[in-house]
């Protein structure tokens, strides 16, 4: 990747850390869960409201503290899954966020951009009552509830 673009996604990254979107807290959500990263103690909370439908992804909203990449990989996500189905973002291959971020990550960094969508999916199996898929993308090394 050339160094432009590069710097193109931090500015992007920057962006979505500073001025997160979906950011806040939906009172009586259909759908939420809390996680936190063990290694840092970083951690988000994911709150979805569906549709009449109780399956489209009406609305998302986050709240949490930690650092660059967890907080701006959650508000991309928050851009990401809005309209789409509960079931679709349930097994949401983590690539398609990785490919939005836009940058290399280390293994680290990787457990960084991950805490929100593994949270998301957290909250959406809880309410939709599913089992967690094996090997959900960082589950093992974060707490979730
Ligand atoms: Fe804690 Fe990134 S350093 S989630």
């Amino acid at each position: 990747m050339s160094d432009g673009l590069d710097s193109l996604y931090r500015e992007i990254i920057l962006d979505h850390y500073k001025n997160p979107r979906g950011h806040g807290v939906i009172e009586s959500a259909d759908a939420e869960a809390e996680g936190q990263n063990p290694l840092c103690g970083d951690e988000v909370s994911i709150y979805v409201a569906f549709g009449e439908d109780g399956e489209t992804i009406d609305e998302v909203k986050f709240s949490g503290r930690g650092c660059a990449i967890s907080q701006a990989a959650t508000s991309m996500l928050t851009e990401m899954v809005q309209g789409r189905t509960a079931t679709e973002v349930a097994t949401l291959d983590k690539d398609e966020l990785l490919e939005e971020i836009g940058i290399p990550l280390t293994p680290v960094r990787l457990k960084c951009a991950m805490l929100g969508l593994t949270t998301l999916k957290v909250a959406l199996h809880k309410a939709k009552g599913t089992p967690l898929p094996e090997g959900i993308a960082g589950f093992d090394e974060l707490d979730l509830k």
